[in-house]
């Protein structure tokens, strides 16, 4: 077979994931692999079409091709969706048709299943024939059971490749929307009681959706907000995954960013991100704000605040979006203020869903409402204080100081008194007599506590 390795990494030659390509190819050496960076020469890849063309024409003659990329940011990086952007600004999508593909991934586990649905996505929207995906933690190469399962998947991979066995689509094309959003003349604007608003775009002149949802969001105030276009941003590229911004969060690009994101979004209690989606995703552009954003690494800054979002496009096609808004904003500890989209094309609908949304943000920041996280903000967080206390600890010094002074390392083994309770109870059920009682109480014992609450709790304070 002749395969096409689309390497995603912004690092290029040096990238964790290749490692794992290059693993199967030296297993199967009797393939033909042509491998091309993609995220590191993006801009010249856009720029000089004699290097696009060149790529098209290695993909055009190939029977299968690896999509090999880090996950970034809970997808891929903005260099590898810009590329995908290409495919179909170019109109180069029918040379992918009925290829084999794969996407192999390796990350830290941080939501890596939505940028395995993208990838998905694009597949099907290629009309590739999807064979599936392997998502590595980044060391499990180091293990022998990792490097196991990985010809495990090589072999399938191959076997489905030459016989040539058929994978069913998932997500089907994207529909049209249902025509344009109309916004009403606001009779009544309200006060924003002082709070920093911050709105931040990636319009461009024809997204027109986008920005009559932008218009009737800050008509909704008496005071102006502030409405940030990324395109008018000095902002040099994506992130390079240099990872310098590890040790003390200064970022190695010399450009508006990062004095941006400090001066402009960390003092906001109100953000909105308004996007008009491309394709099967947030923008390229939009997705560099986000992997931009990285130099702040693991650590929550966006803590208490408000965050909404204002989306034109078809998002009920991009399930995994779901994920991606409300994820960003969970295991930051903000406060997850809700999505309005125009898809359904219903103007009164959209009309009174951003009324709702820029009364909301006014009232729960007020309020300092914080809803509880769900698993996407609990579970996230948890990984990041595991990787951040362990192996990642002495590449984000940054990060580990701040957990520590935050008391982000909230270990179940360091809560003192259920592990002593779980000793005890744990001996004491070894006797059958205790055993027995123990359990036909566990109901009524589990409640007691919420029930003396509610039961104790005087409605006149508000705890
Ligand atoms: C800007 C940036 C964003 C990242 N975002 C994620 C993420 O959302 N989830 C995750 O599990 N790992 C994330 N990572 C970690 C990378 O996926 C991981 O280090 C990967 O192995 C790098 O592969 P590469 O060397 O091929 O680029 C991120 C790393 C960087 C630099």
């Amino acid at each position: 077979m002749k395969i096409v390795v689309l390497n995603g990494s912004p690092k290029g030659e040096p990238s964790v994931t290749m490692q794992y390509v290059k693993f199967i190819q030296k297993h199967y050496p009797d393939h033909e692999y042509l491998f091309h960076n993609i995220s590191s020469r993006i801009n010249r890849i856009e720029k000089n079409d004699d290097l696009f063309n060149e790529i098209m024409a290695d993909i055009e003659s190939c029977d299968s091709i690896i999509w090999s990329t880090p996950v970034y940011t809970l997808f891929v990086p903005a260099q590898y969706m810009r590329f995908i952007e290409l495919i179909h600004e170019r109109n180069v999508a029918p040379s992918f048709k009925d290829k084999a593909a794969i996407v192999m991934t390796t990350s830290i586990h941080f939501y890596d299943h939505t940028a395995h649905r993208y990838m998905h996505a694009v597949c099907d929207d290629l009309e590739m024939n999807y064979i599936g995906y392997f998502s590595a933690e980044m060391d499990d190469l180091r293990k022998s059971r990792g490097r196991e399962t990985l010809l495990k998947f090589a072999k399938n991979y191959f076997e489905s490749s030459e016989k040539k066995i058929h994978h069913q689509k998932r997500y089907q094309p994207i529909t049209p929307g249902n025509g344009a959003f109309d916004p009403a003349i606001v009779a009544k604007k309200m006060n924003a009681h002082k709070k920093k608003i911050v709105l931040v775009t990636d319009h461009k002149p024809h997204d027109t959706g986008i920005q009559a949802m932008i218009k009737r969001f800050s008509d909704a105030y008496t005071e102006t907000i502030d409405i940030i276009n990324l395109w008018d941003l000095n902002i040099q590229g994506g992130c390079t995954g240099c990872i310098k911004c590890g040790y003390d969060n200064s970022c190695m690009y010399k450009d508006d960013f990062s004095a941006f994101y400090r001066s402009s979004i960390l003092p906001a209690d109100i953000i909105i991100y308004a996007m008009a989606l491309t394709g099967r995703n947030i923008s390229s552009k939009f997705k560099e704000y986000f992997d931009r954003r990285f130099f702040m690494n693991h650590v929550p800054e966006l803590k208490d605040k408000q965050v909404g979002y204002l989306i034109s496009g078809q998002m009920s096609q991009m399930p995994y979006l779901y994920d991606f808004c409300q994820g960003s904003v969970e295991w930051q500890q903000a406060n997850f203020a809700g999505i309005v989209c125009d898809e359904a094309g219903d103007s009164k609908e959209i009309d009174a869903s951003i009324q709702k949304l820029a009364e909301q943000v006014i009232t729960f920041s007020e309020n300092a409402y914080c809803q509880p996280q769900t698993f996407l903000g609990v579970g996230g967080a948890k990984i990041f204080r595991d990787d951040i206390w362990g192996k990642l600890r002495h590449v984000f010094q940054a990060d580990y100081r701040n957990y520590k002074k935050t008391g982000a390392f909230n270990f179940p083994h360091k809560r003192y008194k259920s592990r002593l309770t779980n000793s005890v109870v744990m001996l004491l059920t070894k006797i059958p007599g205790f055993r027995k009682e123990f359990y036909s109480r566990i109901k009524t014992e589990m409640y007691k506590p919420h029930k003396n609450i509610v039961e104790s709790c005087d409605v006149r304070s508000s705890s």
